[in-house]
């Protein structure tokens, strides 16, 4: 009886020391993350089909400059924020952003012009009143790579693919004029302004 009690026992404990030993592996085990891709110079390749990434977040930006050029919007503009899916898992699991990790904003310009009011730009439309988007304008791209970019804060090289209709750029060259906001609002959330995004504010829910 208590031969049988004590090997239960000592079952039970390899069970307990087997998971725990698998948690551990899975929490050290390599981060997989889909990588960007770059010419031989150094340019970002242009990601393809970002808008089937995961939609982290919308912002409707009043008339202003515009990221991309510093040039003034002809209207206000719609960001859209997409987020590699498998840097995105890595983030909800760690709550840090892995090496390789890719973030796309788009602009989208909206519909202005006859039924539009010219101050809310709500239109009237037979789909019913709202502020419609009217063309894609525009994409900005975070990479995360600690080799390409050992001196950028977080590793974070940006790039701007233009601010104008599709076709955007093929490649683009990496900016210096992206980051000195990033710096001054989310230093403390790797350079990456989650606080702005539904879909990131809050890890894991
Ligand atoms: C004037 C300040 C400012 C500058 C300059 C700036 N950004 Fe941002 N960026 C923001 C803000 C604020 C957000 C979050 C809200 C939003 O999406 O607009 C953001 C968000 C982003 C995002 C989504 C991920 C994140 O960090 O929230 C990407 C990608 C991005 N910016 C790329 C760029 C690129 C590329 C450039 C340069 C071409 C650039 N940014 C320059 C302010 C800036």
């Amino acid at each position: 009886m208590r031969i049988r009690f004590k090997r239960k026992k000592a079952s039970a404990f390899v069970l307990v020391a087997t998971v725990a030993a698998l948690l551990t592996a899975r929490a050290n085990s390599e981060i997989w993350v889909n990588k960007a891709h770059f010419t031989v110079d150094g340019s970002a390749i242009r990601p393809v089909e970002w808008r089937q990434w995961v939609h982290v977040g919308t912002r409707y930006k009043p008339i202003g400059l515009n990221i991309l050029d510093q040039k003034l919007t002809k209207t206000p503009e719609i960001l859209n924020a997409y987020v590699e899916p498998s840097a995105l898992a890595a983030f909800q699991r760690t709550g840090r952003w892995p090496e390789g990790a890719q973030i796309i904003k788009e602009f989208s310009a909206i519909r202005v012009g006859p039924g539009c009011d010219p101050m809310t730009f709500v239109c009237h439309s037979r789909f019913g009143d709202g502020i419609y988007e009217s063309g894609y304008m525009g994409l900005g791209y975070m990479v995360k790579d600690s080799a390409r970019f050992p001196n950028q804060p977080g590793h974070w090289g940006y790039f701007s693919f233009g601010h104008r209709p599709p076709p955007y750029l093929p490649v683009a060259r990496p900016t210096t004029t992206c980051i000195s906001c990033h710096i001054r609002l989310a230093s403390n959330t790797d350079y990456v302004i989650s606080a702005a995004h539904l879909g990131l504010a809050s890890p894991g829910r």
